[in-house]
């Protein structure tokens, strides 16, 4: 009764303004504010290392590691358990059940158990808590671990460990009593129990069967509501348990039911792919498929791209060029830094990596831009990001086998070209001599190039707003059915080699906003005019802006020549605090970009709407906000 009471709560304001034109201006920035995750969040978990074999003597010497090497003053303070870590649901109250065979310290009162003990052992070392649980009530390892010692254990409901009708019981037993600070909610009970499952047979398996609500090959078979309603249950749960906002909200369901829309709304992170895996390629994967969302990421909600894989496979101790790229990467497009390695028989040569200062201050920065991709190709990658310092992180990335050359230019940075640009490299800390135009990088195999540039903005009054991601919320991206994204590497056969067809797109987010290209991938262009920086979006969409103290906003918008409908027309509307301040008047394909300038000096929040004028084609019109910038 309670849940009901509290997902009410959660759903009600959004029922009343159902009826609402999702593309008026509100006047308000409309992601919840968050306590937490203000920048990606930093630790350690159990999983790439253990799997379910996790105990409390490998995640305690983890701890001591993180806090004896200088690792947990860098800002990896999170200690997270993954699966493995239960035994049974008592039925008698509902209660989860620790197997204190493998944490002995959750032994208490007899039969009881509490991991209060162990989190009161982090929490003294300066770290924080984290815990696993999963939406459904069944969770992956019941399906994907038959082989495990540790998987749940007695009858059908005793093993029914998930959140499943028993969310508010079990995070206030998670966060109130047991005194944890996160908490990665999985979704496998939500896709792999069903009565067909190709995945666990639950008959023989003694499960009750769970209709899925994902289909993670398809998204018309996955009910998107239901996904992320049950995941607004959660949020509801550990905001009322948490009144102080203490808490980190994990969601993983590996990129299925569009959650790169809502993720932001629900959670501190949401994971953008399936598991990485310690190959390379997987790690293209998945880092593909958090690359191209930096307008859907900001402080308190981040892109998961899954945790590092560094100290394992091909990014062991023998392949450091590997493995910093792998860390390197994470870093500049903010992606959570949550280490996955036996940190009690960790080499230097790692520590090393993990603790690169310059590296996590980069991941780390306070205003929370995620990298935008300024040169794009399978070969080779430029990522920049805007940093506090007012100079630029920027990540030169060879995705392949052979030695590539890469020309980096002014432009790739939004630095002036005639003014001298300086490269610190973050691994070695040499400063190269400074260029002015474009400088040559020789780029090994694999190898990623991370620096901080400085040089002089190209806007020194002010920023293009692709600059600032963060600032940027996309209230509505225009999608009108989501679609899988193409634009990630598909590397063989992760899980069944190749038994199957292989490796097709299945993360939705095509069509999503983008910054310094459309939303299909495409160079920024309108009427044959390039631009090198802009917005990218669909009509039929919102923008929210926050306008750090700027007086004037300017563009040059207009209907992108990638469009697919070259029929109708839209207008472009610049709103300030909810007020229409700028209209556009309709445009048409073809037509030249035409200039857009609202007075916003004093303005707090600037939203840009895209709305189509004519009706014509059920296929959204690609529209480019070129040079949108606040000064
Ligand atoms: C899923 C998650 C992983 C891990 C395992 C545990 O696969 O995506 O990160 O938590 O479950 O079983």
């Amino acid at each position: 009764m309670r849940a009901l009471a509290a997902s009410l709560l959660l759903i009600s304001p959004v029922l009343a303004v159902a009826d609402q034109d999702p593309l008026e201006a509100r006047g308000r920035w409309s992601i919840p504010e968050r306590k937490q995750a203000r920048t990606p969040p930093m630790g350690w978990n159990s999983w790439n290392a253990f799997r379910t074999e996790v105990d409390e003597a490998k995640v305690m010497g983890a701890a001591q590691t993180i806090v004896d090497s200088g690792l947990a003053k860098l800002g990896y303070v999170y200690v997270n358990i993954d699966d493995g870590w239960w035994l049974k649901r008592r039925t008698r109250d509902g209660r989860l059940q620790i197997r204190t065979a493998l944490f002995p310290s959750a032994r208490i009162q007899g039969k009881d158990s509490s991991f209060r003990p162990f989190t009161d052992r982090l929490h003294a070392m300066g770290l924080k808590a984290g815990l696993y649980t999963d939406v459904g009530r069944n969770a992956c390892s019941q399906a994907y671990d038959l082989h495990s010692p540790n998987l749940p254990e007695g009858s059908t409901a005793e093993r029914e460990v998930g959140l499943h009708g028993h969310v508010e019981q079990d995070i206030a037993l998670y966060f109130r009593e047991w005194g944890f600070d996160y908490i990665k909610v999985d979704a496998c009970g939500l896709n792999v129990y069903g009565a067909a499952s190709p995945v666990v047979d639950v008959r023989k398996q003694g499960y009750r069967p769970f209709e899925p609500l994902i289909d993670q090959t398809s998204i018309a078979r996955t009910d998107i509501p239901a996904v992320r309603g049950l995941y607004e249950g959660v949020a509801a749960a550990l905001h009322e348990t948490n009144a102080d906002g203490d808490y980190i909200l994990a969601i993983c369901n590996w990129g299925t039911a569009d959650v790169r829309s809502w993720g932001k709304q629900v959670g501190h992170l949401w994971r953008t792919s399936g598991d990485i895996t310690p190959r390379w390629t997987r790690m293209l994967h998945n880092f593909d498929s958090a690359s191209t969302r930096a307008l859907y990421a900001k402080p308190g909600a981040w892109n998961d791209p899954d945790m590092l894989f560094v100290g394992h496979g091909d990014f062991d101790e023998n392949h450091l060029t590997e493995a910093r790229s792998h860390f390197s990467l994470w870093a500049i497009i903010n992606a959570p830094l949550i280490i996955g390695y036996d940190l009690r028989n960790a080499p230097k040569s790692l520590l090393d990596i993990w603790g690169n200062a310059d590296v996590v201050r980069i991941n780390q920065d306070p205003l929370g831009h995620q990298a935008v991709i300024a040169y794009a190709s399978d070969d080779v990658q430029i990522l920049v990001k805007t940093l506090s310092n007012g100079r630029k992180a920027v990540a030169v990335f060879n995705r392949g086998l052979a030695k590539q050359e890469v020309n980096l230019t002014a432009a790739h940075l939004k630095f002036s070209a005639d003014k001298p640009i300086e490269l610190r490299d973050l691994w070695t800390k040499m400063t190269l001599p400074a260029f002015t135009k474009e400088t040559t990088l020789e780029l090994e195999p694999r190898e990623t190039l991370l620096f901080e540039a400085s040089g002089t903005r190209r806007l020194p009054d002010g920023a293009y707003l692709s600059e600032t991601p963060a600032d940027i919320n996309v209230a509505v991206d225009g999608v009108l059915n989501p679609e899988p994204d193409p634009v990630v590497h598909r590397m063989a056969g992760p899980w069944s080699g190749t038994r199957d067809s292989g490796e097709r797109p299945a993360y939705t987010g095509w069509g999503g906003a983008q910054a310094d290209a459309t939303p299909y991938d495409q160079a920024l262009q309108v009427a044959g005019r390039r631009f090198d920086t802009g917005l990218g979006i669909l009509s039929g969409s919102r923008l929210e802006v926050r306008n750090g103290g700027r007086k004037r906003f300017e563009a040059s918008v207009g209907v992108d020549d990638s469009t697919r409908n070259v029929a109708d027309k839209v207008e472009f509307l610049v709103y300030g605090d909810g007020k229409l301040l700028q209209r556009s008047g309709a445009v048409a394909f073809g037509d030249a970009a035409r200039p857009i300038e609202a007075n916003v000096d004093g303005v707090k929040l600037l939203e840009l709407v895209v709305r189509q004028t004519t009706g014509g084609s059920p296929v959204p019109v690609v529209v480019t906000w070129g040079e949108a910038a606040l000064r």
